[in-house]
C-alpha cells in the first residue's frame, strides 16, 4: 500500500486546541483524570473522531476508543496514549500520542480495507496526579485492576469510584473494560522523550527498548503540633524536620547503593503556620529501576530508612506502597517495524530506555507493545516549560502511521 503524509497542520493544530483546555495561569496545563478539563479534553477527541466518520466508544474504566473497538473475528492494532496530565503539565505529554493516533487511524481509514482494524485509545488517568492509580485505563484495559481500586482515595480525599462514576464509568462494572488478548495484534505508543538523550545525540527518533519500573509510597508522619517558641527543643515531635529535613535526603541517597532514581515528590504539612511545629506531614516517596527485583529492594530500603528516621525523631511513621508498575522491555519485532518504517524515509533512529513510566509498560503484559520517542527541548517535562520542535513533532506521527500502515496492511506483518 503506498506510505501517506500526515496533515501536520491538522496535527499540530490539535495538540495547541487541548492545550486551552484546562490551561493554569503559569501557562501550563492541569487536567488531572476525571477532572471536568480531563473530560473536556476526552469529548474534545471523541469529537474530532466523530467528525471524521469514526464510530466511538467509552469503556467502564473511562477509556475513549476512537475507531473501531477490538472485536472478535480479527486481531486490532491498539494506538494510544493518555489526555490527563500532572499538575502544571506542559502541552504535549499524553496528547501527543492520542492525537498522533487519531490522526493515524483516520487516514489508514480512507485507504479503505486493511488486513488489521487499527483503533485510538485515551488511556483514563495514566499519571494519577489527583487519584493516585496511576495506569488506571490500561490497567483496566489489560484486566489488571483488582478490587482495592475501590478504596483509592485522592490526595484531596475525594473517592477515585465517585469520580469515576460521574466521569460516566463504572467501577462495579471495570472488569468489562478488559480486552481479549486473542482481539488485540500489538499496541504502539509514540510519546516525547521527557529527556535529555535524542537531543544531545541529535537523533529525530527514538525506539524505546525498555520501560523503567516504579514504586510509589504514601508515607504519613505524625508529630505534635506544638509552639514553635515556648516548646524546649529537646522532647519535640517535629513532623517537619523528620519529613523535610531528613526524609527527602535518606530518599535522595537510596540511589547510591539501591535504584537509578528516587525522589520525594509532594509534601503537605499541617497544620502549616508559621509559629507552630508542624504535626503531620504527608509525603509521596517515587522510586523508579529497571530491574524489578531492585526496585522492590529499594522501595523495602526506602521504608526501613522512612521507619528508623521516625523513631529517633519521635514521629509515628506509616508508609503504604500505593501503587507499582513492573518494568517492561518492548516486542523486538515492532522495534524492528518501526526502525524499518523509519528507514524507508531515511530518517535516523536510537534506541534508549525511558525513565518515565508509560501506558505501552502495562498492556506489554497482554500485547506486543512499542514505544516512538521525539526529542524534548532541553530533555525538559512535567512542567510548562516542556517543548518539542514542530518539525520533529510531526516527523514521529509520520512514522508511528507508517508503521501502523505497514503492521495493519497485510496479514503476519509483525514477526
Ligand atoms: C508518568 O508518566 C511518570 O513517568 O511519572
Ligand atoms: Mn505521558
Amino acid at each position: 500500500m503506498p506510505a501517506q503524509s500526515v496533515n501536520g497542520d491538522r496535527l499540530l493544530r490539535g495538540v495547541t486546541e487541548l492545550a486551552q483546555i484546562g490551561r493554569s495561569e503559569s501557562g501550563g496545563v492541569t487536567r488531572p483524570g476525571f477532572s471536568p478539563a480531563d473530560l473536556d479534553a476526552h469529548h474534545y477527541m471523541v469529537r474530532e473522531a466523530e467528525n471524521s466518520g469514526l464510530p466511538t466508544a467509552v469503556d467502564a474504566a473511562r477509556n475513549p476508543w476512537l475507531g473501531p473497538r477490538p472485536h472478535p473475528g480479527t486481531t486490532t492494532l491498539v494506538l494510544g496514549s493518555h489526555l490527563d496530565t500532572v499538575v502544571d503539565a506542559g502541552t504535549l505529554n499524553g496528547t501527543y500520542g492520542v492525537v498522533s493516533a487519531l490522526e493515524a487511524v483516520d487516514n489508514l481509514a480512507s485507504l479503505g480495507f486493511l488486513a488489521h482494524p487499527v483503533v485510538t485509545v485515551a488511556f483514563a488517568n495514566e499519571e494519577g496526579a489527583r487519584h493516585p492509580r496511576p495506569f488506571w485505563g490500561s490497567l483496566a484495559a489489560s484486566g489488571q485492576l483488582l478490587t482495592p481500586a475501590a478504596a483509592t482515595t485522592a490526595y484531596d480525599g475525594a473517592l477515585l469510584r465517585g469520580a469515576l462514576a460521574r466521569a460516566g464509568g463504572n467501577l462495579d462494572a471495570i472488569e468489562q473494560a478488559g480486552l481479549d488478548l486473542h482481539q488485540l495484534l500489538a499496541y504502539l505508543e509514540l510519546h516525547i522523550e521527557q529527556g535529555p538523550v535524542l537531543e544531545r545525540e541529535r537523533m529525530p527518533i527514538g525506539i524505546v527498548d525498555l520501560i523503567v519500573g516504579r514504586v510509589q509510597l504514601e508515607v504519613e508522619l505524625t508529630g505534635a503540633a506544638a509552639h514553635a517558641g515556648t516548646t524546649p527543643m529537646p522532647g519535640r515531635s517535629d513532623a517537619c524536620a523528620a519529613a523535610a529535613a531528613e526524609i527527602v535526603l535518606a530518599v535522595e541517597d537510596l540511589v547510591a547503593d539501591w535504584c537509578q532514581v528516587a525522589t520525594v515528590c509532594r509534601i503537605e504539612a499541617a497544620p502549616n503556620s508559621p509559629n507552630t511545629i508542624t504535626g503531620l506531614v504527608r509525603l509521596t516517596v517515587d522510586v523508579r529501576d529497571t530491574d524489578e527485583g531492585q526496585l522492590h529492594q529499594a522501595a523495602d530500603e526506602a521504608v526501613r530508612r522512612i521507619e528508623s528516621i521516625a523513631q529517633r525523631r519521635t514521629v509515628k511513621a506509616s508508609c503504604t506502597r500505593a501503587a507499582s508498575s513492573k518494568p517492561a522491555l518492548t516486542d523486538a519485532a515492532l522495534r524492528r517495524s518501526i526502525a524499518a518504517a523509519a528507514a524507508r524515509r531515511a530518517v535516523p533512529t536510537l534506541p534508549l530506555t525511558s525513565g518515565a513510566g508509560h501506558d505501552a509498560q502495562v498492556m506489554a503484559d497482554i500485547t506486543p507493545a512499542a514505544m516512538i520517542f521525539v526529542p524534548s527541548i532541553g530533555g525538559v517535562s512535567h512542567t510548562p516549560h516542556e517543548d518539542n520542535s514542530p518539525d520533529d513533532v510531526v516527523l514521529g506521527a509520520q512514522m508511528l502511521q507508517d508503521t501502523a500502515l505497514a503492521l495493519t496492511s497485510h496479514p503476519g506483518s509483525l514477526a
